[in-house]
């Protein structure tokens, strides 16, 4: 069955020294409880060797927030999924809203990025979500839907089995207004559900499926409650130990 899972995505937070010691703490912490989940940190590219030299990778799994859709070569100022894995992490983000909209990143290229990163050994968590205006005019269904066929569609079973997806309305990402746990829990199903229709209840089954958008501590037991929530893609709260590991341990 599908892991439950949180993930940390620091964004553009933290020197390289601030987090270091933000991963230790996380670090440390986790190594206090019996997580029902497992945990990744998803951190600036700057940060990831030196994280992975502080932390237990049994406990805390190392992620990126983004590669570069080509292999390798005259692309100055990118970094490439062979990079990424070369310092130790294991996941990598993709397809962020915030990609999407301040980077121009459309479905072409991050079907490129996902073939790279998972023949890379990287596992994609990849992010999809509509705006306000979709979730307003009743589209958002579709729109996501649009999104997973696009970008990921072309896979094998096999590597499909492989990602992670995490669902991010982009209205809720960073504005304190949280998808309520039935908004989430209707997306949820129904990405669940287009994921069948393409690869079968046994694919489906085993996706894990995340929710991201001012998930707290306050908040998250509810969201993950939900029979098709599977964890959560924090983003303001996973840049204080505490209120990260208040998430971790609503599950
Ligand atoms: P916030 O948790 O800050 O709303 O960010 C969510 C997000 O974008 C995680 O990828």
């Amino acid at each position: 069955m599908r892991k439950n899972i949180v993930a940390g995505n620091w964004k553009m937070n933290t020197t390289l020294q601030e987090g270091v010691k933000l991963a230790k703490e996380v670090n440390e912490e986790l190594k206090k409880v019996t997580p029902k989940c497992e945990v990744v940190i998803c951190v600036p590219f700057t940060h990831l060797a030196s994280v992975n030299g502080v932390i237990d990778s049994n406990n805390l799994g190392l992620g990126a927030e983004n590669c570069a859709d080509h292999k390798s070569g005259a692309y100055t100022g990118e970094i490439s999924a062979a990079m990424v894995a070369s310092t130790g992490a294991t996941h990598v983000i993709l397809g962020h809203s915030e990609r999407r909209q301040y980077y121009g990143e459309n479905s072409e290229i991050l079907k490129e990025k996902v073939n790279l990163a998972l023949a890379n050994g990287l596992t994609p968590i990849f992010c999809i979500g509509e705006v306000l205006e979709q979730r307003e005019n009743g589209s958002y269904l579709e729109v996501v839907k649009a999104q997973i066929e696009e970008a990921l569609f072309g896979l094998s079973p096999e590597d499909f089995g492989k990602l992670i997806l995490a669902y991010e309305p982009v209205w809720a990402i960073g504005t304190g207004k949280t998808a309520t746990d039935d908004q989430a829990e209707e997306m949820h199903a129904f990405i669940r559900g287009v994921i069948a229709d393409k690869y079968g209840k046994e694919v489906a089954d085993n996706t894990s499926i995340l929710y991201g958008g001012s998930c707290k501590p306050t908040n998250a037991a509810a969201l993950f409650a939900k029979p098709n929530v599977d964890g959560g893609l924090i983003g303001g709260a996973s840049l204080d130990a505490e209120s990260f590991m208040g998430i971790v341990n609503a599950f």
